[in-house]
């Protein structure tokens, strides 16, 4: 049933084109900027292998073509080569999203013979010092440069993705520079969005206006030389939300394209929506058909129905279907608001206050609250 209570036909929805499979929340790292939910440590038991395999047949079967492996650290999970050949065999393209820890170099051979396409290492910093303390390993830095040059050496594109926030972004050069001495083909300079642990953080995290600014120039300096020798090398910027002023087609809309099953198998159509009051099935209850084109919670935000104003009458809105609807629900208790970032919503001053605290707030990585189990339980006590 759709959010105006009438059933949703397969014609008049697409299949979900993108799955992502959260193998695990389980991870050795403790990143105060990671967007799995803060209560990760109640999650149900993990999906044993023949359920993903069982995900992964019913998701190429409805059209799935992409089927990115994700966590949590997915390199804790055992069986990940079964998984990528399952996955392979079925025609997906499919690829790794790892912080390198637990990685090898006959990890990677293995991943390769498998089958798996792609794969993109996460780095906290450029900086030995800052990078082990943001992701709470003293090993950390050398592991992830190590399985870079791996990565590389094994024929894959170099694809790396650095999380800026205040505590990193000033040293932008040093991170580019990273990437060009490893060789990368992609950079995803992605500045820290507010979901999950970086929304505790957010504080902290937050770079001021002129931060932003600064990264920006220097980035594009770097674009600039790097097309003049043309160098393969291509840096993605991706501009924070609260830095936007207009809200994003989050997922490319509800229930559009993206389908994230969370590692206990509770599928979302977004990596955060298990936070919002509404109720979204499980793939060991029903088949990912029913729970992709009939279930109340893949509905419920879908179209453009559910929407109040001042989206309703607004002449963007086949554009950027409202915004995020967890952002809107972070910001103001109610996901059916439009997105506080758009500047047509009445909590759009929550966005601004956020902006004036991060021109003057002092933060350290000492005071931001870091991902972990214990952490997580003390959240899910309070
Ligand atoms: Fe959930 Fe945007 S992250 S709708």
């Amino acid at each position: 049933m759709n959010a105006s209570g009438s059933n949703c036909s397969e014609s008049a929805v697409g299949p979900p084109l993108w799955l992502l499979a959260e193998l695990t929340y389980r991870c050795p790292l403790q990143c105060p900027y990671c967007s799995n939910p803060v209560d990760f440590a109640r999650q149900g038991e993990e999906l044993s292998t023949a359920q993903w395999i069982e995900v992964f047949r019913q998701a190429r079967a409805m059209g799935a073509a992409q089927l990115g492996f994700s966590g949590g650290e997915p390199l804790v999970r055992q069986d990940l080569v079964e998984l990528i050949a399952a996955a392979r065999d079925l025609g997906f393209y499919t690829n790794l999203i790892t912080s390198g820890i637990g990685l090898t170099d006959a990890k990677v051979a293995a991943f390769a013979e498998a089958g798996l396409d792609h794969i993109q290492i996460s780095f906290q910093a450029a900086d030995e010092e800052l990078n082990n303390l943001l992701a709470g390993s003293g090993k950390a830095y050398a592991q992830k440069v190590a399985m870079a040059r791996s990565v590389k050496a094994h024929g894959y594109p170099m694809v790396l993705n650095f999380v800026t926030h205040r505590l990193n972004i000033d040293r932008i050069d040093e991170i580019i520079e990273l990437c060009l001495e490893l060789e990368a083909d992609f950079v995803e300079l992605a500045t820290c969005q507010f979901y999950g642990w970086a929304e505790l953080n957010r504080a902290g995290l937050l770079p001021s206006r002129a931060q932003m600014a600064r990264a920006e120039r220097i980035t594009n300096e770097y674009r600039e030389k790097l097309a003049a020798q043309n160098h393969p090398c291509k840096l993605i910027f991706v501009t924070p939300d609260y830095y936007e002023e207009r809200p994003k087609a989050c997922m490319n809309g509800w229930g559009s394209l993206f389908l994230d099953i969370t590692p206990d198998g509770t599928a979302l159509p977004c990596h955060s929506a298990r936070q919002l009051p509404v109720a979204f099935p499980s793939v060991r209850e029903h088949s990912l058909a029913h729970i992709w084109y009939e279930s109340f919670g893949f509905n419920r935000f879908r179209g453009q129905d559910w929407m109040p104003e001042p989206c309703r009458s607004c002449d963007e809105k086949e554009r950027d279907f409202g915004g995020c609807r967890c952002q809107a629900f972070m910001l103001t208790g109610d996901a059916s608001n439009a997105d506080p970032v758009c500047g047509k919503s009445m909590h759009h001053e929550l966005i601004l206050q956020a902006r004036r605290e991060a021109e003057t707030v002092s933060a350290t990585a000492e005071t931001l609250q870091y991902r972990n189990e214990k952490a997580s339980r003390l959240i899910c006590r309070s």
